[in-house]
């Protein structure tokens, strides 16, 4: 075998076999095999994709490069969540510890916010002093101890995806089906989990903006964690629109304490309560989805989703005091409130807008090094289906950079779409995914 005859297969639409891909895995490892030569296989699988078995073969390959958490020790069904990601989607925030709180462990392994979509770790680390960067044994220990844990991509989990991604990013060969599924899915069954639920995003600001790429994605990724052994749901969730009225790091954990708190946000708390309710069910802490909704809402209510909350920050090292007293967090030099230049309806939000002007301002990055501002980002004041008045405003945006005051201006002024009549509006959830296919979601 080489690499040349292994490229040129997969480039003339041939199938590999699991010893040609690991072949060509563990080579990309171990530095036989060069980047100039993966990059050719990688767009040879793009453009050529991958079967069932392939794909299946192509997880199990990127999972082997590293170790799998044996999480074995720890009682009960150990169930995560994975966003293919949005914008403004702070989801893991409030889900973990609502779902910890009703007794079902959950180790969440998260990654970075990349372009236009935010990353869990960035919010996290937005909170002073929170060690994201945990070895694997002290992961082990935390989930142990207090049934929640959230931490980045350790240099043992999944190796090859750390260099694969890398390179994908930078060959225009991200936006791939198996590719995308052997990426995330490795990650997921290193982490030592037994179920999994998956929210995967349509809409302007998600990563397949088509309703159909992102349900063949998502019954993908279903069936190769089903494949794995791991109960696998899924929900197709749209996402034309930012999730909450929070895009940034600092002010997206804020959002998701108020949520935790209690207060309504009422699309945050509608799809918490979605994939919450799922995760319950599947860790067999509730009999039906209705049932694992219930008990989600019940540790809000009483509580106990915040002081699970609370217990993990202080447990990552993080500085609780600035949850209780966000007061005491820093603010950016600059802000500016944009305001509606006629009155009616607002009928459309531009997510993938709004994600890029938050890079702008510092919220987020466009090549991985990048380091971002945890106190910038954008408030929005209204979402699609609002009224607004002539001069009310719309959003305002915080930022340490004055050289970009006046184009975010513009730019966040121009994601706001106002009409004179109500605008149709689209479910949130879409459909639910799981080894039998998609179906309209239905509760
Ligand atoms: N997120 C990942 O972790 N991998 C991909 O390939 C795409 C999104």
């Amino acid at each position: 075998m080489t690499a040349v005859e292994l490229i040129r297969k997969k480039r003339e639409g041939a199938s590999l076999s699991p010893e040609e891909l690991h072949f060509i895995i563990s080579g990309y490892v171990s530095g036989a095999i060069a980047d100039y030569q993966m990059s050719a296989f990688l767009m040879a699988a793009f453009f050529r994709g991958m079967n069932a078995e392939e794909t299946n073969a192509f997880t199990r390959e990127m999972l082997h490069s590293g170790e799998i958490a044996d999480l074995s020790s720890v009682p009960g069904v150990k169930v995560d969540k994975h966003s293919t990601g949005g914008v403004g989607d702070k989801i893991s925030l409030p889900l973990a510890p609502i779902v910890a709180a009703c007794g079902v462990p959950v180790p969440m392994i998260s990654g970075r916010g990349l372009g236009h979509t935010g990353g869990t770790l960035d919010k996290l680390e937005a909170i002073p002093g929170f060690n994201t960067a945990l070895s694997i044994s002290e992961y082990k220990k935390v989930i142990a101890e207090i049934g929640i844990v959230m931490i980045g991509q350790t240099k043992e989990i999944a190796p090859a995806d750390k260099k694969m991604y890398a390179l994908r990013d930078v060959t225009a060969t991200v936006e791939c089906i198996p590719l995308i599924a052997g990426s995330i899915m490795s990650k997921k069954l290193a982490e030592g989990i037994d179920a999994l639920v998956l929210d995967i995003k349509t809409g302007r600001g998600a990563f397949m903006p088509s309703y159909e790429k992102a349900a063949e994605l998502a019954q993908t990724l279903v069936d190769t964690g089903t494949n794995f052994g791991k109960e696998t749901i899924g929900f197709i969730t749209d996402m034309s629109q930012p999730l909450g009225y929070a895009i940034g790091n600092w002010n997206e954990v804020m959002e998701s304490v108020d949520c935790l708190r209690g207060e309504n946000i009422p699309d945050i708390m509608e799809l918490t309560y979605i994939l919450g309710g799922a995760m319950v069910m599947l860790g067999k802490k509730a009999s039906s989805l209705k049932e694992g909704i219930d008990r989600c809402k019940d540790v809000v209510k009483g509580g106990a989703a915040y002081e699970k909350f609370v217990q993990m920050v202080k447990r990552q090292g993080g500085d609780v005091s600035f949850i209780e007293h966000p007061e005491k967090y820093p603010v950016s030099k600059f802000s500016r409130t944009v305001t509606a230049q006629e009155g009616g309806y607002v009928t459309a939000i531009d997510a993938l807008e709004l994600g890029l002007t938050s890079v702008q301002l510092g919220a987020g990055r466009m090549k991985v090094d990048d380091v971002i501002d945890p106190k910038a980002g954008i408030l929005l004041a209204k979402k699609i289906g609002d009224t607004v008045k002539n001069g009310e405003p719309l959003a305002t945006f915080f930022t340490d950079n004055k050289n970009v005051l006046d184009s975010a201006a513009e730019r966040v002024a121009k994601t706001f779409t106002i009409g004179s009549n109500p605008p149709k509006r689209n479910p949130l959830i879409l459909s639910q995914v799981d080894k039998n296919g998609v179906k309209p979601f239905v509760l």
